[in-house]
């Protein structure tokens, strides 16, 4: 029989995550994951409360509108000058999502053909690099290194001329780096230079430790070129909802939602109502959040140096983005902590070559599973 699966599956990897799943299911004992970045405490009450309150609106039952409700939009631009002191029209400039996931993935099929070239940091969230495979695009990787704190350095693209689009994604997954205002102006001077677009994936903004972090739309001139994801799912433990939104230049919105009216029908409603609640008082949570895993990054962060294992401190996101201790690959390094400690963390390889010689570790499990973790890797 022939093979169902498009010749363009052939460009990609198989899922990481995916993998992570097989080789966890094959693993018996009490395993501790640190693999996924996929919050471990519930979505707060009140947020399900004002779900609950929406559900019985019959104007939720239908269709919901493509960029999504414009009460929505407009407490999404609300929160954003609020946070950021960015002003943005909710029509053109704000779009509702099914998770930041989709609106990337959407993102680039609207912009990228073949051919097409998009800078993508490398290691990253993987999404970037496939759905630019899959659309025929041809990623140029942007290597993250240690010693410039996992900022790009601009020096190293070869022939940024020829780029389409570039993505950050700051505070980045996996590297916990941060973007400082220097950093971002240069990417929107480059951006203009270059007649390229922009994109920040920013949905850890709000899991920060010591420093809130920042907007590219904080750019003077970057509505022009650029836009930022944002998602509610790490900030208020909403990962299963599904939604998140998009703001920032409206060319770009539109090429995004010209793929998007033509693949989903926008975020339930009644979801919607629940993110305008969380987006106008979710403030308290997402400090809870930061307060809890503040804990545990200092709780894994003091185990790990009692190993002889030191790592970099992470300033924001719930990564900690530790180099390998030993001389070993990541991939093998991860299977031996499995195997050994039923432990689970993300190998650096999965996201990106320049990965290779870390291994990520979500903190999204609770203190007494990391002193737990601890103890076992102690026995050796
Ligand atoms: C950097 C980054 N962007 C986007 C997402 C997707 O988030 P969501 O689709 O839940 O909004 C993730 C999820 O892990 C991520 O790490």
């Amino acid at each position: 029989m022939r093979d169902p699966g498009a010749k363009r599956l052939c460009r990609i990897p198989p899922y990481l995550f995916a993998e992570l799943d097989a080789l966890k299911a094959a693993t018996k004992g009490d395993i501790i994951d640190f693999g996924v970045g996929d919050p471990d405490r519930p979505t707060p009450k009140p947020i399900i409360q004002a779900m609950n309150r929406a559900l019985g609106n019959r104007a939720h039952h239908r269709y919901p509108t493509y960029p999504g409700m414009l009460a929505a939009r407009a407490a999404a631009a609300e929160w954003y000058d609020r946070r950021f002191g960015v002003k943005l029209d909710p029509e053109h400039e704000v779009c509702m999502l099914l998770g930041s996931k989709e609106g990337i993935g959407h993102l680039i099929w609207g912009c990228i053909g073949p051919g097409d070239r998009v800078a993508v940091p490398d290691p990253s969230y993987m999404i970037y690099r496939h759905q630019t495979l899959l659309a025929g695009g041809r990623p140029v990787m942007m290597p993250l290194r240690e010693k410039n704190g996992f900022l790009v350095d601009f020096n190293e693209i070869r022939n940024e001329a020829g780029l389409k689009l570039m993505v950050l994604n700051y505070p980045s997954n996996p590297t916990a780096g941060v973007a400082s205002r220097k950093f971002f102006e240069e990417a929107v001077a480059l951006a203009h230079k270059h007649d390229f677009f922009l994109v920040n994936d920013n949905v850890y903004s709000e899991l920060y430790f010591e420093h809130k972090p920042i907007s590219l739309l904080q750019v003077p001139g970057s509505l022009d070129r650029c836009v930022e994801f944002h998602s509610l799912s790490k900030t208020y433990n909403m990962t299963g909802w599904r939604i998140g939104f998009v703001v920032g230049n409206r060319d770009l919105i539109k090429a995004m939602l010209a793929i998007k009216q033509n693949t989903d029908s926008g975020p339930f409603q009644a979801i919607q109502e629940a993110a305008i609640f969380a987006l106008r008082h979710g403030e308290r949570f997402a400090a809870a959040n930061r307060e809890v895993y503040h804990e545990r990054r200092d709780e894994l962060l003091q185990g790990l140096n009692s190993l002889g294992w030191p790592v970099r401190k992470p300033e924001a996101t719930f990564y900690v983005w530790a180099r390998l201790p030993k001389r070993t690959d990541s991939f093998q390094f991860t299977r031996q902590l499995l195997t050994k400690h039923q432990i689970l963390v993300t190998p650096g390889i999965g996201l990106g070559r320049h990965g290779e010689g870390y291994v990520r570790f979500a903190l999204t499990v609770p203190r007494a599973r990391i002193r737990e973790a601890i103890r076992r890797m102690a026995r050796g």
